[in-house]
C-alpha cells in the first residue's frame, strides 16, 4: 500500500524513528523500565512547553486520544464551582458538551465559527456573572483561528478564576507559555503536530492545582485526574494498563522536537504554511479567515465555487494527498490543508501542482452543472459570518 500524504491536522506523517520506536521490545508496564519511558517523557513535556520552573508543573500522560485529555480535566477539575466554556467553533461546542456532562454548574459564552473570541465581552460576563474555572481552546481547528491566550489569561487572573486550555491541535507547533498566560491545566495529544502516532494524550499542570485534585469528588474512575497525578508522582506509572509501544513512539517525538530545538520546529512549521498560503494564493484559493489570526498548523480554503468538496478530496487521494473537509456550519464550504508531520518541501511543491490540476479539471465540468445552486445564507464566502449566533447560556 503506498504511503498517503497527510495533509491533514493530525494524524500525521510520522519521522521513521517514531515508526520503528513502536516496535522495540516487550515490556510491564509495572516494571522499571516503563517508569524510567514515562518519567523521561514527562521530563520532555515540559521541556517542550519551555517551562523555566520545572518544579511547579507536572505531566500526566492518558492512553486515549484528545477528547480523553479534555474530559479527564473536565471532569476531574471543576468540582461544584463555576466553569465558564468558551467557544467560536466545534472543538468550543465539543468542550461545553463535555463539562455540561460532569459540571451542573457550566457556562456558555459563545463566538460565531470562524471569529475570535471577544474578550470584552468576555470581560463584561465575568463582571456580571463571576466565574471559578475559564476554558477555551487554543487553536480552534475548525476554522484555523488561534484564540487569544494571553488576553483570556490575563483576565482569568484579575478575575481570580483558574484557566484550562485545549492545545490539541497547537502544542508542538505553537508557543504556549503555561506561566506567562497563568494556565493551570491545558490538554493535547501525541498525534497532531508533536509528530507521533495517535492514541495518546497528556495533561500538564500546576503541580498546586493537581495536589489539591485529591479533595474533589471523583465523577469518572478511568479518567480521574488525580489518580493519574497519584500513580505519576508515585510510581511513575499509569492507573491501568497504557498503550506501552505509543509511550515510545511519544518519547522518541518529543526527543525529535527538542533536538531540532523547540523554536526551531515552530519556525520550520510556520515556513510550510507560508509556502502553502502562498501557493494556493497564487493560485486564486481564498482563505477563511484572516492570515494574522492563522494557527501554524493548517489552512483552510474556500472552496472554489461550483467544485464539490468529496469530489476535490477524491480526486487528491488518487494521488495519495490527503485533505481535510470542513465541519458543522464548514461542511462543503471549505476543506483544510494541514502542514505538520513528515512533509517535505518537496511534498508542499507536488501538492500545489496537484493541486492546480485537479481544480483545473474539476471547475468546468462542474460549472454546467451547478449553476442554479444557491450560495447558503448562513455562509458568506470571504465574509467570515457563520452560524452560530452569540448567546450567553447557563445549565
Ligand atoms: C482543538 C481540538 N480539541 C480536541 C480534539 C479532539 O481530539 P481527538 O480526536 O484526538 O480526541 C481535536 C481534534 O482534532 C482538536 O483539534
Amino acid at each position: 500500500m503506498k504511503q498517503s500524504l497527510l495533509f491533514t491536522p493530525g494524524p500525521v506523517n510520522v519521522a521513521a524513528n517514531v515508526r520503528l520506536a513502536i516496535s522495540k521490545n516487550d515490556i510491564c508496564h509495572r516494571e522499571p523500565e516503563f517508569d524510567d519511558l514515562l518519567a523521561g517523557i514527562e521530563d520532555k513535556l515540559l521541556a517542550m512547553f519551555e517551562i523555566k520552573n520545572k518544579a511547579r508543573y507536572n505531566a500526566v500522560v492518558i492512553t486515549g486520544s484528545g477528547t480523553a485529555a479534555n474530559e479527564a480535566i473536565l471532569s476531574s477539575v471543576v468540582g461544584d464551582r463555576n466553569v465558564l466554556i468558551l467557544s467560536n467553533g466545534e472543538f468550543g461546542e465539543r468542550l461545553h458538551k463535555i463539562s455540561t456532562i460532569h459540571n451542573a454548574n457550566t457556562f456558555l459564552l459563545e463566538f460565531p465559527w470562524g471569529q475570535n473570541i471577544d474578550v470584552d465581552a468576555v470581560e463584561a460576563f465575568l463582571n456580571a456573572q463571576p466565574m471559578d474555572v475559564i476554558v477555551m481552546v487554543h487553536h480552534e481547528t475548525c476554522s484555523g483561528m488561534l484564540n487569544p491566550l494571553e488576553a483570556i489569561g490575563a483576565l482569568a487572573k484579575s478575575h481570580n478564576a483558574f484557566f484550562v486550555v485545549d492545545c490539541v491541535s497547537s502544542a508542538g507547533a505553537e508557543t504556549v507559555d503555561m506561566e506567562g498566560c497563568n494556565i493551570a491545566f491545558c490538554s493535547s495529544s501525541s498525534s497532531k503536530a508533536i509528530g507521533s502516532h495517535a492514541g495518546l494524550s497528556f495533561v500538564i499542570g500546576e503541580t498546586a492545582e493537581f495536589e489539591k485534585l485529591k479533595h474533589n469528588r471523583a465523577k469518572t474512575t478511568y479518567l480521574n485526574l488525580a489518580t493519574f497525578y497519584a500513580f505519576m508522582t508515585t510510581r511513575s506509572q499509569t492507573p491501568n494498563t497504557p498503550g506501552v509501544p505509543l509511550f515510545y513512539g511519544l518519547d522518541q517525538a518529543l526527543s525529535n522536537i527538542l533536538l531540532e530545538g523547540v523554536s526551531n520546529r515552530y519556525a520550520k512549521i510556520k515556513k510550510r504554511a507560508l509556502l502553502l498560503r502562498r501557493g494556493m494564493a497564487k493560485q486564486g484559493l481564498k482563505f477563511l479567515i484572516d492570515q494574522k489570526d492563522m494557527c501554524s498548523v493548517l489552512t483552510t480554503v474556500i472552496v472554489p465555487p461550483n467544485v464539490d468538496v468529496g469530489r476535490l478530496q477524491q480526486k487528491l487521494r488518487e494521488h495519495s494527498i490527503i485533505v481535510y473537509e470542513g465541519k458543522g456550519c464548514f461542511k462543503n464550504k471549505v476543506f483544510q490543508v494541514g502542514n505538520i508531520g513528515e512533509l517535505s518541501n518537496k511534498d508542499i511543491r507536488f501538492f500545489l501542482a496537484t493541486l492546480k490540476d485537479v481544480l483545473k479539471g474539476l471547475q468546468p465540468a462542474a460549472q454546467e452543472k451547478i449553476a442554479a445552486v444557491r450560495v447558503s445564507p448562513i455562509y458568506e464566502v470571504g465574509g467570515n459570518s457563520a452560524v452560530c449566533a452569540p448567546a450567553i447560556t447557563g445549565t
